[in-house]
């Protein structure tokens, strides 16, 4: 584990920052932050997706007094880039959650705490609500088999402060993370999911020879349709989907009413060879209408992959990886300059194409017409 509080030099760049932790984590914790399911074949083409999109930049249009601020969930944004929910942090330095979320808060960005945590979610909340420059404050969640332990879960995110509840529906079981198993990866001693502690353990359930431990076992559990309808009872608080890949499961989430969606494939985590985000992205955004807010994740590395989300239609997005690399590198220092990075880049991007806001993108920017960003 690194303890480092210094941003090492020639870390210039997102990528710079991957690079540099490879040689900072080790073998454990690199399969872990950095793995994929199987082949990783989507783990590599999330941001190859983006990068083969091509930028077709206007030229000589007014941008001075332009800005990256988006509105989202009735807040106005100094920019569109959160940080995705990621389980664990501490295991990549000891400033763990709670130095992203004071990354975050310096940066302005927005923080999804994952229920998976190492950090108490009080703790994190507690850091940052205060800060009036923060962006939006939201809990990840992992619906457990426990309904007491979720409404629980719940209620403490509620007096917490934070503002929505994102809801993991891709993971109803973990990926084949090969990766991981070659590393014969395991959680230091000292780490946990501290947020879980307490949950009552889950009912044996005896299984017959032959029966499968997923389908007739571990998925009883799994959330459903149905299970939407009974958070939103339970909370005050908008229900946003993560892990909407499909533009019919957009249109269900419309029906029902969900806050928003994350357009994700869980960073290439859960099932390999699904679509790139990039690619999914447009279809979800034409299923929604407008209805929705619709976020996306996976792959994006620079400010020309924010920009791209917001012309394919995007609402703001997230990033997963590139943030944890900055935290092994520099702990909460590493995480606002990845930031800072990304939101120059973003600026730099816009200003290069023609683009004076994320509201007002020039026609064809991606070679055809743009979505209005939301
Ligand atoms: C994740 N992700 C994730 N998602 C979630 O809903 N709950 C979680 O606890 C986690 N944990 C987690 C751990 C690690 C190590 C990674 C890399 C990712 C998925 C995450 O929120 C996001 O969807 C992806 O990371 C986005 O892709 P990039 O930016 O990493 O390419
Ligand atoms: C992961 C789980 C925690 O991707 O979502 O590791």
């Amino acid at each position: 584990m690194s303890t480092r509080n210094t941003l090492p030099e020639g870390v210039i760049s997102l990528p710079a920052h991957e690079a540099h932790a490879r040689h900072v984590l080790d073998a454990n914790a690199w399969a872990y932050f950095a793995g994929g399911a199987a082949d990783e074949h989507t783990l590599r083409a999330n941001p190859a997706a983006w990068e083969a999109l091509a930028l077709h930049p206007r030229i000589l249009r007014p941008v001075a007094g332009g800005h990256t601020r988006v509105s989202l969930l009735g807040r106005s944004l100094a920019h569109p880039i959160l940080l995705a929910p990621v389980a664990y942090q501490r295991m990549a330095h000891p400033d763990g959650e709670l130095g992203s979320a004071v990354a975050a808060s310096a940066q302005e960005a927005g923080l999804v705490l994952s229920t998976q945590a190492s950090t108490p979610l009080e703790a994190v909340a507690d850091a940052i609500r205060s800060d009036p420059d923060r962006g939006p404050l939201w809990f990840q969640l992992y619906l457990q088999h426990d309904r007491g332990f979720n409404i629980e879960l719940i209620r403490r995110a509620e007096a917490a402060g934070y503002e929505a509840l994102v809801l993991t529906v891709d993971a109803p079981c973990s990926g084949a993370r090969d990766r991981e198993r070659a590393a014969g990866f395991r959680l230091p001693p000292g780490i946990s999911a501290v947020n879980l502690a307490g949950l009552p353990p889950r009912p044996a359930r005896d299984l017959a020879p032959g029966r499968s431990g997923l389908f007739d076992d571990l998925l009883h559990d799994a959330p459903t349709w149905n299970d939407i309808a009974w958070l939103q009872a339970q909370t005050r608080l908008p229900v946003i989907l993560k892990g909407v890949l499909h533009p019919e499961d957009a249109r269900e989430a419309v029906r029902q009413q969900v806050g928003g969606l994350i357009v994700s494939n869980h960073g290439g985590r859960t099932l390999d060879t699904l679509p790139t985000t990039a690619n999914a992205l447009p279809a979800v955004v034409d299923a929604v209408d407008g209805s929705l807010p619709v976020l996306v994740d996976g792959g994006i590395r620079r400010g020309t992959d924010v920009l791209k989300a917001m012309a394919l239609g995007a609402s703001a997005v997230l990033i997963g990886r590139p943030y944890i690399f900055g935290l092994a590198n520099a702990g909460a220092l590493g995480v606002a300059h990845v930031i800072r990075l990304l939101r120059d880049e973003l600026e730099i991007a816009m200003a290069l194409c023609g683009a004076r806001t994320l509201q007002q993108l020039p026609n064809g920017l991606l070679g055809k017409p743009a979505q209005p960003a939301r």
